[in-house]
Protein backbone atom coordinates (compact mmCIF):
# COMPACT_ATOMS: atom_id res chain seq x y z
CA UNK A 1 0.00 0.00 0.00
CA UNK A 2 1.24 3.50 -0.39
CA UNK A 3 2.28 5.60 2.24
CA UNK A 4 0.33 8.28 3.35
CA UNK A 5 2.13 11.68 2.23
CA UNK A 6 2.64 14.41 4.86
CA UNK A 7 -0.08 16.60 4.79
CA UNK A 8 1.03 20.08 3.11
CA UNK A 9 1.76 23.64 4.73
CA UNK A 10 1.65 27.07 3.15
CA UNK A 11 5.01 26.59 1.36
CA UNK A 12 3.42 22.75 0.21
CA UNK A 13 0.68 24.08 -1.27
CA UNK A 14 2.43 26.98 -3.08
CA UNK A 15 5.12 24.45 -4.37
CA UNK A 16 2.12 22.55 -5.90
CA UNK A 17 0.78 25.75 -7.67
CA UNK A 18 -1.90 25.84 -5.45
CA UNK A 19 -1.58 28.64 -2.96
CA UNK A 20 -3.55 28.97 -0.42
CA UNK A 21 -4.54 32.56 1.24
CA UNK A 22 -3.79 32.30 4.70
CA UNK A 23 -0.74 32.06 7.09
CA UNK A 24 -1.89 29.22 9.18
CA UNK A 25 0.07 25.70 8.39
CA UNK A 26 -1.95 24.29 10.52
CA UNK A 27 -5.17 25.53 8.56
CA UNK A 28 -3.27 24.33 5.24
CA UNK A 29 -2.89 20.70 6.84
CA UNK A 30 -6.17 20.75 8.16
CA UNK A 31 -7.50 21.30 5.01
CA UNK A 32 -5.45 18.70 3.02
CA UNK A 33 -6.67 15.91 5.80
CA UNK A 34 -10.06 16.91 4.86
CA UNK A 35 -9.72 16.78 1.30
CA UNK A 36 -8.00 13.55 1.76
CA UNK A 37 -10.72 12.34 3.54
CA UNK A 38 -13.59 13.36 0.78
CA UNK A 39 -11.46 11.66 -1.50
CA UNK A 40 -11.27 8.28 0.16
CA UNK A 41 -14.87 8.50 0.93
CA UNK A 42 -13.70 7.65 4.85
CA UNK A 43 -13.42 9.29 7.85
CA UNK A 44 -9.99 8.91 9.16
CA UNK A 45 -9.85 8.98 12.83
CA UNK A 46 -6.10 9.22 12.70
CA UNK A 47 -6.69 12.38 10.45
CA UNK A 48 -9.11 13.58 13.24
CA UNK A 49 -12.72 12.70 11.14
CA UNK A 50 -13.96 15.28 8.10
CA UNK A 51 -16.23 17.49 10.83
CA UNK A 52 -13.06 17.05 13.43
CA UNK A 53 -11.20 18.41 10.88
CA UNK A 54 -13.27 21.26 9.63
CA UNK A 55 -14.16 22.59 13.13
CA UNK A 56 -10.55 22.77 14.01
CA UNK A 57 -9.45 24.50 10.73
CA UNK A 58 -12.09 26.91 11.23
CA UNK A 59 -10.63 27.77 14.96
CA UNK A 60 -6.98 27.48 13.17
CA UNK A 61 -8.11 30.78 10.96
CA UNK A 62 -11.65 31.71 10.56
CA UNK A 63 -11.16 33.55 7.58
CA UNK A 64 -9.85 31.10 5.51
CA UNK A 65 -11.47 31.47 2.41
CA UNK A 66 -11.09 28.00 1.30
CA UNK A 67 -11.59 26.47 4.28
CA UNK A 68 -14.90 28.16 4.01
CA UNK A 69 -15.47 27.19 0.26
CA UNK A 70 -14.77 23.48 1.10
CA UNK A 71 -16.69 23.43 4.14
CA UNK A 72 -19.64 24.40 2.51
CA UNK A 73 -19.09 22.88 -0.63
CA UNK A 74 -18.88 19.46 1.26
CA UNK A 75 -22.74 19.91 3.12
CA UNK A 76 -23.72 20.96 -0.37
CA UNK A 77 -22.38 18.19 -2.15
CA UNK A 78 -23.76 16.04 0.10
CA UNK A 79 -27.39 16.87 -0.91
CA UNK A 80 -28.82 16.71 2.26
CA UNK A 81 -29.67 20.32 3.13
CA UNK A 82 -30.96 23.00 0.99
CA UNK A 83 -29.90 26.79 1.39
CA UNK A 84 -33.64 27.25 1.30
CA UNK A 85 -34.91 25.65 4.41
CA UNK A 86 -31.67 25.56 6.08
CA UNK A 87 -30.77 28.87 7.55
CA UNK A 88 -27.39 27.74 9.27
CA UNK A 89 -26.24 26.48 5.33
CA UNK A 90 -27.54 29.96 3.73
CA UNK A 91 -25.94 31.52 6.19
CA UNK A 92 -22.54 29.48 5.33
CA UNK A 93 -22.87 30.36 2.04
CA UNK A 94 -23.17 34.07 2.27
CA UNK A 95 -20.22 34.39 4.91
CA UNK A 96 -17.68 32.45 2.59
CA UNK A 97 -18.87 34.67 0.20
CA UNK A 98 -18.83 38.22 2.43
CA UNK A 99 -15.11 36.47 3.77
CA UNK A 100 -13.96 36.56 -0.10
CA UNK A 101 -14.39 40.13 -0.62
CA UNK A 102 -12.53 41.14 2.57
CA UNK A 103 -9.43 40.24 0.98
CA UNK A 104 -7.22 39.84 -1.89
CA UNK A 105 -7.56 36.40 -3.64
CA UNK A 106 -5.74 34.44 -6.24
CA UNK A 107 -8.36 34.02 -9.15
CA UNK A 108 -8.77 30.19 -8.42
CA UNK A 109 -9.79 30.55 -4.92
CA UNK A 110 -12.45 33.30 -6.33
CA UNK A 111 -13.92 30.59 -8.64
CA UNK A 112 -14.20 28.55 -6.37
CA UNK A 113 -15.87 30.72 -4.29
CA UNK A 114 -18.22 31.35 -6.72
CA UNK A 115 -18.72 27.98 -8.16
CA UNK A 116 -20.07 27.02 -4.53
CA UNK A 117 -22.22 29.60 -4.76
CA UNK A 118 -24.08 28.97 -8.18
CA UNK A 119 -23.96 25.06 -7.04
CA UNK A 120 -25.86 26.24 -3.80
CA UNK A 121 -28.16 28.54 -6.12
CA UNK A 122 -28.99 24.62 -8.04
CA UNK A 123 -27.21 26.00 -11.22
CA UNK A 124 -25.17 22.74 -11.18
CA UNK A 125 -24.54 22.97 -15.03
CA UNK A 126 -22.83 26.70 -14.23
CA UNK A 127 -20.91 25.75 -11.15
CA UNK A 128 -19.38 22.82 -13.56
CA UNK A 129 -18.31 25.50 -16.04
CA UNK A 130 -16.62 27.02 -13.07
CA UNK A 131 -14.76 24.26 -11.43
CA UNK A 132 -14.00 23.78 -14.94
CA UNK A 133 -12.33 27.22 -15.75
CA UNK A 134 -10.09 25.98 -12.68
CA UNK A 135 -8.87 22.48 -13.70
CA UNK A 136 -7.59 24.16 -17.17
CA UNK A 137 -5.10 26.47 -15.16
CA UNK A 138 -4.82 24.21 -12.01
CA UNK A 139 -5.00 20.29 -13.63
CA UNK A 140 -4.13 18.69 -9.98
CA UNK A 141 -6.53 20.84 -8.66
CA UNK A 142 -8.05 17.90 -6.38
CA UNK A 143 -10.95 19.99 -4.78
CA UNK A 144 -12.17 21.37 -8.05
CA UNK A 145 -11.79 17.72 -9.91
CA UNK A 146 -13.72 16.13 -6.99
CA UNK A 147 -16.70 18.79 -6.72
CA UNK A 148 -17.10 18.99 -10.36
CA UNK A 149 -16.66 15.14 -10.62
CA UNK A 150 -20.17 14.68 -8.35
CA UNK A 151 -21.65 17.28 -9.85
CA UNK A 152 -21.56 15.87 -13.35
CA UNK A 153 -23.01 12.79 -11.77
CA UNK A 154 -26.35 14.34 -10.54
CA UNK A 155 -26.87 16.34 -13.40
CA UNK A 156 -26.01 12.72 -15.69
CA UNK A 157 -23.90 14.54 -17.74
CA UNK A 158 -22.22 10.77 -18.19
CA UNK A 159 -19.13 11.97 -21.44
CA UNK A 160 -18.33 15.22 -19.49
CA UNK A 161 -17.84 13.46 -16.23
CA UNK A 162 -15.34 10.93 -17.98
CA UNK A 163 -13.94 13.72 -20.14
CA UNK A 164 -13.10 16.04 -17.17
CA UNK A 165 -10.58 13.64 -15.57
CA UNK A 166 -8.91 12.65 -18.87
CA UNK A 167 -8.20 16.29 -19.55
CA UNK A 168 -6.33 16.22 -16.33
CA UNK A 169 -5.43 12.73 -16.41
CA UNK A 170 -1.52 13.07 -17.67
CA UNK A 171 -0.47 15.99 -14.87
CA UNK A 172 -1.19 13.63 -12.11
CA UNK A 173 2.13 12.02 -11.89
CA UNK A 174 2.67 10.04 -9.12
CA UNK A 175 4.44 12.02 -6.94
CA UNK A 176 1.47 13.97 -6.23
CA UNK A 177 -0.40 13.33 -3.05
CA UNK A 178 -3.57 11.15 -3.69
CA UNK A 179 -3.12 10.83 -7.44
CA UNK A 180 -3.96 7.18 -7.06
CA UNK A 181 -7.43 7.93 -6.46
CA UNK A 182 -7.11 10.09 -10.08
CA UNK A 183 -7.33 6.44 -11.87
CA UNK A 184 -10.09 5.54 -9.69
CA UNK A 185 -11.95 9.01 -10.81
CA UNK A 186 -11.30 8.24 -13.70
CA UNK A 187 -12.35 4.67 -14.15
CA UNK A 188 -15.69 5.66 -13.23
CA UNK A 189 -16.65 8.30 -15.83
CA UNK A 190 -15.16 5.24 -18.23
CA UNK A 191 -17.00 2.59 -16.79
CA UNK A 192 -20.42 4.97 -17.34
CA UNK A 193 -19.90 5.49 -20.85
CA UNK A 194 -19.23 1.38 -21.38
CA UNK A 195 -15.49 1.42 -21.80
CA UNK A 196 -15.61 -1.04 -19.55
CA UNK A 197 -11.83 -2.88 -20.45
CA UNK A 198 -10.24 0.62 -19.99
CA UNK A 199 -11.88 1.18 -16.27
CA UNK A 200 -11.01 -1.74 -15.37
CA UNK A 201 -7.54 -1.42 -16.24
CA UNK A 202 -7.63 1.78 -14.05
CA UNK A 203 -9.47 0.59 -11.32
CA UNK A 204 -7.32 -2.27 -10.56
CA UNK A 205 -3.90 -0.15 -11.07
CA UNK A 206 -5.03 2.42 -8.27
CA UNK A 207 -6.84 -0.58 -5.99
CA UNK A 208 -2.87 -2.33 -6.68
CA UNK A 209 -1.52 0.98 -4.67
CA UNK A 210 -3.93 1.23 -2.88
CA UNK A 211 -6.50 -1.40 -1.89
CA UNK A 212 -8.41 0.37 0.54
CA UNK A 213 -9.68 2.49 -2.12
CA UNK A 214 -12.97 2.42 -1.88
CA UNK A 215 -14.37 4.34 -5.23
CA UNK A 216 -12.13 2.07 -7.39
CA UNK A 217 -13.50 -0.94 -5.41
CA UNK A 218 -17.42 0.70 -6.08
CA UNK A 219 -16.30 1.14 -10.40
CA UNK A 220 -15.67 -2.96 -10.78
CA UNK A 221 -18.59 -4.19 -8.71
CA UNK A 222 -20.42 -1.55 -11.11
CA UNK A 223 -18.40 -2.95 -14.52
CA UNK A 224 -19.77 -6.92 -12.99
CA UNK A 225 -23.05 -5.75 -12.73
CA UNK A 226 -23.37 -3.72 -15.94
CA UNK A 227 -21.37 -7.20 -17.36
CA UNK A 228 -23.98 -9.67 -15.72
CA UNK A 229 -20.61 -10.74 -13.81
CA UNK A 230 -22.25 -12.35 -11.00
CA UNK A 231 -19.76 -14.78 -9.75
CA UNK A 232 -16.97 -12.74 -10.38
CA UNK A 233 -18.71 -9.71 -8.88
CA UNK A 234 -19.55 -11.89 -5.86
CA UNK A 235 -16.29 -12.93 -5.62
CA UNK A 236 -14.52 -9.55 -5.80
CA UNK A 237 -16.80 -8.15 -3.47
CA UNK A 238 -15.73 -10.91 -0.81
CA UNK A 239 -12.24 -10.76 -1.38
CA UNK A 240 -11.94 -6.94 -1.26
CA UNK A 241 -14.26 -6.68 1.55
CA UNK A 242 -11.69 -6.03 4.54
CA UNK A 243 -10.57 -3.09 2.86
CA UNK A 244 -13.14 -1.04 2.09
CA UNK A 245 -15.69 -1.85 4.86
CA UNK A 246 -14.43 0.91 7.03
CA UNK A 247 -14.79 3.02 4.16
CA UNK A 248 -17.93 5.12 5.77
CA UNK A 249 -19.21 7.36 3.37
CA UNK A 250 -19.10 4.45 0.43
CA UNK A 251 -19.33 1.30 2.69
CA UNK A 252 -22.85 1.07 2.27
CA UNK A 253 -23.38 1.59 -1.04
CA UNK A 254 -20.52 -1.09 -2.17
CA UNK A 255 -22.78 -3.77 0.27
CA UNK A 256 -25.55 -2.36 -1.88
CA UNK A 257 -23.69 -3.27 -5.03
CA UNK A 258 -23.06 -6.67 -3.17
CA UNK A 259 -26.83 -7.11 -2.69
CA UNK A 260 -28.04 -6.67 -6.33
CA UNK A 261 -26.00 -9.57 -7.51
CA UNK A 262 -27.73 -11.44 -5.10
CA UNK A 263 -31.41 -9.69 -6.25
CA UNK A 264 -29.96 -10.64 -9.78
CA UNK A 265 -29.28 -14.25 -8.74
CA UNK A 266 -33.00 -14.36 -7.22
CA UNK A 267 -31.42 -14.97 -3.72
CA UNK A 268 -33.55 -12.72 -2.02
CA UNK A 269 -33.15 -13.34 1.74
CA UNK A 270 -29.29 -13.02 1.28
CA UNK A 271 -30.15 -9.48 -0.43
CA UNK A 272 -32.23 -8.98 2.78
CA UNK A 273 -29.21 -10.03 5.19
CA UNK A 274 -27.01 -7.46 3.29
CA UNK A 275 -29.69 -4.80 3.95
CA UNK A 276 -30.30 -5.92 7.48
CA UNK A 277 -26.69 -6.27 8.62
CA UNK A 278 -25.22 -3.62 6.61
CA UNK A 279 -27.42 -0.60 4.88
CA UNK A 280 -30.26 -0.01 7.45
CA UNK A 281 -27.48 0.53 10.14
CA UNK A 282 -25.25 2.86 7.86
CA UNK A 283 -28.80 4.80 6.80
CA UNK A 284 -28.78 4.75 10.64
CA UNK A 285 -26.39 6.07 11.53
CA UNK A 286 -25.13 8.31 9.11
CA UNK A 287 -28.41 10.06 7.43
CA UNK A 288 -26.87 9.92 4.31
CA UNK A 289 -28.93 10.67 1.24
CA UNK A 290 -26.83 8.04 -0.81
CA UNK A 291 -27.59 5.59 2.16
CA UNK A 292 -30.91 6.81 2.29
CA UNK A 293 -31.09 6.28 -1.98
CA UNK A 294 -29.65 2.75 -1.03
CA UNK A 295 -31.88 1.53 1.20
CA UNK A 296 -34.95 2.94 -0.83
CA UNK A 297 -33.72 1.35 -4.34
CA UNK A 298 -32.80 -1.95 -2.60
CA UNK A 299 -36.45 -2.33 -0.95
CA UNK A 300 -38.34 -1.27 -4.43
CA UNK A 301 -36.36 -3.62 -6.31
CA UNK A 302 -36.86 -6.75 -4.04
CA UNK A 303 -40.85 -5.52 -3.95
CA UNK A 304 -40.76 -5.92 -7.82
CA UNK A 305 -38.68 -9.14 -8.01
CA UNK A 306 -41.10 -12.00 -8.07
CA UNK A 307 -41.10 -16.45 -8.13
CA UNK A 308 -42.20 -17.51 -11.46
CA UNK A 309 -41.10 -20.60 -12.17
CA UNK A 310 -40.27 -22.56 -15.18
CA UNK A 311 -43.44 -24.72 -16.92
CA UNK A 312 -42.77 -27.31 -19.25
CA UNK A 313 -45.94 -25.97 -20.98
CA UNK A 314 -44.25 -22.80 -22.14
CA UNK A 315 -43.22 -21.41 -26.04
CA UNK A 316 -40.35 -19.86 -27.04
CA UNK A 317 -39.11 -16.67 -28.33
CA UNK A 318 -35.67 -16.38 -30.17
CA UNK A 319 -33.15 -14.08 -28.47
CA UNK A 320 -30.41 -13.49 -30.74
CA UNK A 321 -27.25 -14.04 -28.88
CA UNK A 322 -28.81 -16.92 -26.74
CA UNK A 323 -27.37 -20.05 -27.69
CA UNK A 324 -30.67 -21.80 -27.72
CA UNK A 325 -34.35 -20.48 -27.71
CA UNK A 326 -35.28 -19.29 -24.44
CA UNK A 327 -38.20 -21.01 -23.07
CA UNK A 328 -41.45 -18.83 -21.87
CA UNK A 329 -43.50 -20.21 -19.88
CA UNK A 330 -47.03 -20.18 -19.60
CA UNK A 331 -48.73 -19.70 -16.14
CA UNK A 332 -49.66 -23.02 -14.22
CA UNK A 333 -53.03 -22.81 -12.80
CA UNK A 334 -52.88 -21.09 -9.43
CA UNK A 335 -49.65 -19.76 -10.07
CA UNK A 336 -49.04 -16.05 -8.88
CA UNK A 337 -46.55 -13.56 -9.53
CA UNK A 338 -45.66 -12.68 -5.93
CA UNK A 339 -43.23 -9.49 -5.21
CA UNK A 340 -40.43 -10.01 -1.95
CA UNK A 341 -42.15 -8.95 1.10
CA UNK A 342 -39.93 -6.91 3.01
CA UNK A 343 -41.81 -6.37 5.77
CA UNK A 344 -42.26 -3.26 8.16
CA UNK A 345 -38.45 -1.91 6.55
CA UNK A 346 -40.22 0.78 5.01
CA UNK A 347 -41.03 1.88 8.10
CA UNK A 348 -37.40 2.01 9.25
CA UNK A 349 -36.69 4.25 6.09
CA UNK A 350 -39.53 6.66 6.25
CA UNK A 351 -38.17 9.10 9.34
CA UNK A 352 -35.64 9.83 7.27
CA UNK A 353 -36.72 10.67 3.71
CA UNK A 354 -39.84 11.86 5.39
CA UNK A 355 -37.46 14.84 6.61
CA UNK A 356 -36.10 15.36 3.49
CA UNK A 357 -39.28 15.42 1.47
CA UNK A 358 -39.29 19.03 1.19
CA UNK A 359 -35.93 19.74 -0.01
CA UNK A 360 -36.05 19.46 -3.63
CA UNK A 361 -32.17 19.40 -4.02
CA UNK A 362 -31.73 16.21 -6.80
CA UNK A 363 -35.26 14.85 -8.43
CA UNK A 364 -33.26 11.46 -8.08
CA UNK A 365 -33.59 11.67 -4.25
CA UNK A 366 -36.98 12.74 -4.26
CA UNK A 367 -38.07 9.79 -6.07
CA UNK A 368 -36.44 7.88 -3.96
CA UNK A 369 -38.25 9.11 -0.91
CA UNK A 370 -41.41 8.81 -2.65
CA UNK A 371 -40.62 5.11 -2.83
CA UNK A 372 -40.09 5.37 0.95
CA UNK A 373 -43.71 7.60 1.39
CA UNK A 374 -45.60 5.17 -0.94
CA UNK A 375 -43.74 1.77 0.52
CA UNK A 376 -44.36 2.33 4.17
CA UNK A 377 -48.25 4.09 3.13
CA UNK A 378 -47.76 7.69 4.56
CA UNK A 379 -50.00 9.98 1.96
CA UNK A 380 -49.34 12.78 4.20
CA UNK A 381 -45.62 12.72 3.07
CA UNK A 382 -46.53 11.68 -0.74
CA UNK A 383 -48.34 14.50 -0.44
CA UNK A 384 -46.49 16.80 0.66
CA UNK A 385 -43.27 15.86 -1.62
CA UNK A 386 -45.07 15.93 -4.67
CA UNK A 387 -46.45 19.52 -3.88
CA UNK A 388 -43.30 21.15 -2.80
CA UNK A 389 -42.06 19.52 -5.76
CA UNK A 390 -45.00 21.00 -8.17
CA UNK A 391 -44.41 24.15 -6.37
CA UNK A 392 -40.58 24.35 -6.88
CA UNK A 393 -41.13 23.87 -10.21
CA UNK A 394 -43.17 26.41 -10.77
CA UNK A 395 -40.70 28.95 -10.16
CA UNK A 396 -37.84 27.36 -11.18
CA UNK A 397 -35.38 30.19 -11.42
CA UNK A 398 -31.77 28.95 -12.37
CA UNK A 399 -32.43 25.84 -10.25
CA UNK A 400 -31.42 23.00 -13.08
CA UNK A 401 -33.58 20.27 -10.94
CA UNK A 402 -36.33 22.41 -10.34
CA UNK A 403 -36.22 23.62 -14.62
CA UNK A 404 -36.32 19.44 -14.92
CA UNK A 405 -38.85 18.74 -12.63
CA UNK A 406 -42.13 19.11 -14.55
CA UNK A 407 -40.47 17.46 -17.85
CA UNK A 408 -39.20 14.47 -16.15
CA UNK A 409 -39.31 14.47 -12.08
CA UNK A 410 -42.47 14.74 -12.05
CA UNK A 411 -43.74 12.42 -14.72
CA UNK A 412 -41.55 9.87 -12.77
CA UNK A 413 -42.92 10.19 -9.60
CA UNK A 414 -46.43 10.30 -10.55
CA UNK A 415 -45.55 7.10 -12.18
CA UNK A 416 -44.47 5.43 -9.21
CA UNK A 417 -47.31 6.72 -7.57
CA UNK A 418 -49.61 5.34 -10.09
CA UNK A 419 -47.54 1.88 -10.05
CA UNK A 420 -48.67 1.64 -5.91
CA UNK A 421 -52.27 2.38 -7.11
CA UNK A 422 -52.35 -0.36 -9.50
CA UNK A 423 -52.55 1.67 -12.58
CA UNK A 424 -49.82 -0.19 -14.59
CA UNK A 425 -51.45 1.31 -18.18
CA UNK A 426 -50.82 4.48 -16.61
CA UNK A 427 -47.11 4.14 -15.66
CA UNK A 428 -46.48 3.20 -19.46
CA UNK A 429 -47.98 6.25 -20.51
CA UNK A 430 -46.12 8.71 -18.24
CA UNK A 431 -42.72 6.92 -18.35
CA UNK A 432 -42.50 5.75 -21.93
CA UNK A 433 -42.01 9.18 -22.90
CA UNK A 434 -39.29 10.14 -20.68
CA UNK A 435 -37.63 7.00 -20.64
CA UNK A 436 -34.39 8.22 -22.33
CA UNK A 437 -34.49 11.31 -20.59
CA UNK A 438 -34.29 10.20 -16.60
CA UNK A 439 -30.62 9.66 -17.13
CA UNK A 440 -30.69 13.46 -16.62
CA UNK A 441 -31.76 13.20 -13.45
CA UNK A 442 -28.29 11.94 -12.83
CA UNK A 443 -27.19 8.73 -10.52
CA UNK A 444 -25.61 6.10 -12.23
CA UNK A 445 -26.97 3.56 -14.93
CA UNK A 446 -26.75 0.73 -11.90
CA UNK A 447 -28.75 3.34 -10.02
CA UNK A 448 -31.52 4.38 -12.35
CA UNK A 449 -31.92 0.77 -13.61
CA UNK A 450 -34.85 0.67 -10.74
CA UNK A 451 -36.78 3.02 -13.08
CA UNK A 452 -36.36 0.69 -15.97
CA UNK A 453 -37.31 -2.63 -14.32
CA UNK A 454 -40.34 -0.49 -12.95
CA UNK A 455 -41.26 0.30 -16.49
CA UNK A 456 -41.02 -3.39 -17.49
CA UNK A 457 -43.01 -4.38 -14.33
CA UNK A 458 -45.68 -2.05 -15.41
CA UNK A 459 -45.86 -3.27 -19.31
CA UNK A 460 -45.62 -6.60 -17.97
CA UNK A 461 -49.02 -6.03 -16.24
CA UNK A 462 -50.77 -3.40 -18.28
CA UNK A 463 -53.79 -4.05 -19.93
CA UNK A 464 -54.53 -1.95 -22.76
CA UNK A 465 -54.11 -3.53 -26.15
CA UNK A 466 -52.08 -0.49 -27.16
CA UNK A 467 -49.36 -1.80 -24.82
CA UNK A 468 -49.39 -5.24 -25.91
CA UNK A 469 -46.11 -5.90 -26.82
CA UNK A 470 -43.82 -3.21 -24.57
CA UNK A 471 -43.07 -5.61 -22.70
CA UNK A 472 -41.27 -7.95 -25.32
CA UNK A 473 -39.90 -4.94 -26.61
CA UNK A 474 -38.21 -3.48 -23.17
CA UNK A 475 -36.94 -6.70 -22.37
CA UNK A 476 -35.10 -7.70 -26.09
CA UNK A 477 -33.49 -4.46 -25.72
CA UNK A 478 -32.54 -5.00 -22.21
CA UNK A 479 -31.26 -8.84 -22.76
CA UNK A 480 -29.21 -7.20 -25.82
CA UNK A 481 -26.97 -4.01 -23.67
CA UNK A 482 -26.35 -7.19 -20.92
CA UNK A 483 -26.69 -10.95 -22.03
CA UNK A 484 -26.63 -13.73 -19.35
CA UNK A 485 -28.57 -11.55 -16.81
CA UNK A 486 -30.69 -14.10 -14.48
CA UNK A 487 -33.10 -11.09 -13.77
CA UNK A 488 -33.90 -9.98 -17.30
CA UNK A 489 -34.57 -13.89 -17.60
CA UNK A 490 -36.82 -13.98 -14.78
CA UNK A 491 -38.72 -10.91 -16.34
CA UNK A 492 -39.06 -13.01 -20.00
CA UNK A 493 -40.35 -15.68 -18.13
CA UNK A 494 -43.07 -13.63 -16.67
CA UNK A 495 -43.83 -11.74 -19.92
CA UNK A 496 -44.59 -15.06 -21.08
CA UNK A 497 -47.11 -16.26 -18.52
CA UNK A 498 -48.79 -12.16 -18.70
CA UNK A 499 -48.90 -11.86 -22.50
CA UNK A 500 -48.58 -14.52 -24.08
CA UNK A 501 -46.81 -13.71 -27.05
CA UNK A 502 -46.29 -16.47 -30.10
FE1 LIG B 1 -22.71 2.57 -7.49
Amino acid sequence: MAAASPLRDCQAWKDARLPLSTTSNEACKLFDATLTQYVKWTNDKSLGGIEGCLSKLKAADPTFVMGHAMATGLVLIGTGSSVKLDKELDLAVKTMVEISRTQPLTRREQLHVSAVETFANGNFPKACELWEQILQDHPTDMLALKFSHDAYFYLGYQEQMRDSVARIYPFWTPDIPLSSYVKGIYSFGLMETNFYDQAEKLAKEALSINPTDAWSVHTVAHIHEMKAEIKDGLEFMQHSETFWKDSDMLACHNYWHWALYLIEKGEYEAALTIYDTHILPSLQANDAMLDVVDSCSMLYRLQMEGSHPCSPTGFCLFLPHHEERVLWPRPRVGQELMGVSVGQRWQDVLPVARKHSRDHILLFNDAHFLMASLGAHDPQTTQELLTTLRDASESPGENCQHLLARDVGLPLCQALVEAEDGNPDRVLELLLPIRYRIVQLGGSNAQRDVFNQLLIHAALNCTSSVHKNVARSLLMERDALKPNSPLTERLIRKAATVHLMQ
